[in-house]
């Protein structure tokens, strides 16, 4: 039986399952093994693992932790009433918005690769050239976030490093716009965002792009790519303290397990704290040369659990209402059994969405695509439910075509 338990709870002799860690720089070649003797948990604990799960049925029990289902059950109580009662109202359609989207994200993602060739080649970081398409990000994002956040979820393996940028930016500035709309911060923060990894041009390509786990070595040196983002910035004109934040604590933790100084709590500047929940967020949602891209409902629910120790509680609660439960344009499988997409979650609850239904998955085939709000009853464009959240890798089902 696969049972969730603590860190400090581990014992040699126990076989781990999944060490539910969620950022991939760990240096862990694999995540299920048998513990052998105390270095393994202490290498754990250095490496900010909190949580894992265990294998009761290959290794030693522990008797009252609570089993995986007991565990979804609580998180799946916790986050609809989080999100049920949260409105924000977008004045403006998913639909109208995505072809400026559209543009806005093909140019963030041209401005962001040219200024990372240029520091490449020794040039200084020009950061005033992010100003215009940051401005056009945070109107587009203003009109209906989540167009740029849909879109900001197509990911490629290769250009990682400039797609994650954008995201993060991108991303960072929605939860902003959520959690301090009136703050004007929102620009200065997505200029952080965009430019958090531009330390990583310092870091060789065969560490950055390394199928494998890193070594100690390696790690080391992949963590690097902080300190250097500061040297790099610290040379350019005009950055401000938030951006500058955003930058330098975006792998800082709230528990203090983090790096490079090991910040803790308000020790870190909010946004540096919301920089560390987007990063994580993006980095498991992506595909990457040797893994998955984790599903974005599964990653809000991880990171949902992982709020009692990495992350603040609060923010993370700000952060699932920005992502939605169930986020626009992610397949979820209806009672009748028809796989739909997120279309919009404004103005109602964000458990009862607007769908559109596009595949019988009974049948196995496409079906005229129906929209229903499943906040309204039957006879009144609604009448279905949601029963679980789908990948649209294993259906092959492509979302963006549909929207
Ligand atoms: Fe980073
Ligand atoms: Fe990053």
């Amino acid at each position: 039986m696969i049972k969730k338990i603590r860190v400090a709870q581990l014992k040699p002799g126990m076989f781990v399952h999944d060490m539910d860690c969620g950022w991939m720089e760990h240096p862990f070649l694999t995540d299920s093994f048998t513990v052998r003797n105390d270095k393994d948990i202490e290498r754990m604990v250095g490496h900010g693992i909190f949580e894992l799960f265990i294998d009761s049925e290959k290794g030693l029990d522990l008797a009252d932790a609570p089993t995986r289902v007991e565990v979804e059950q609580s998180v799946t109580r916790k986050i609809s009433e989080i999100v049920s009662k949260f409105k924000l109202v977008e004045p403006v359609s998913l639909h109208e918005e995505l072809i400026n989207a559209r543009l806005v994200r093909d140019e963030a993602n041209k401005i962001i690769g040219d200024l990372m060739t240029g520091v490449r080649q020794g040039k200084k970081v020009e950061t005033d050239r992010l100003d215009p398409v940051v401005n056009r990000m945070s109107a587009s994002i203003l009109r209906n976030k989540d167009a740029l956040l849909s879109l900001c979820r197509i990911k490629e393996k290769d250009s990682y490093t400039f797609r994650h940028s954008v995201s993060v930016g991108a991303l960072l500035m929605c939860f902003t716009r959520v959690f301090k709309p009136r703050s004007g911060d929102m620009e200065l923060v997505g200029i952080g965002g965009m430019l958090h990894d531009i330390g990583k041009t310092m870091v060789p390509d065969r560490i950055l792009n390394k199928p494998g786990a890193l070594t100690p070595d390696e790690y080391v040196t992949m963590q690097m790519h902080v300190q250097h983002g500061q040297n790099i910035l610290a040379d350019a004109r005009d950055i401000t303290q938030t951006s500058f934040d955003v930058v330098a604590q975006h792998h800082e933790r709230f528990d203090g397990s983090g790096y490079p100084l090991r910040l803790k709590g308000s020790e870190m500047s909010v946004y540096g704290q919301m920089a560390s929940i987007v990063d994580v967020y993006d980095a498991m949602t992506s595909d990457r040369v040797y893994r998955m891209g984790m599903d974005p409902t599964l990653a809000v629910r991880k990171m949902f659990e992982w709020s009692r120790s990495h992350f603040d509680p609060e923010l993370i609660q700000i952060f699932v209402r920005t992502i939605g439960i169930y986020p626009v344009g992610t397949l979820v499988m209806l009672e009748s059994k028809r796989i739909a997409i997120i279309l919009n979650q404004d103005g109602r609850d964000l458990t009862r969405p607007v769908v559109r239904a596009v595949y019988d998955a009974t049948k196995r085939c496409y079906i005229p695509p129906q929209d229903i709000d499943l906040s309204a009853n039957l006879g009144h464009g609604g009448g279905d439910r949601i029963t679980s959240h789908e990948s649209a890798s294993k259906w092959g089902i492509d979302p963006q075509q549909f929207i």
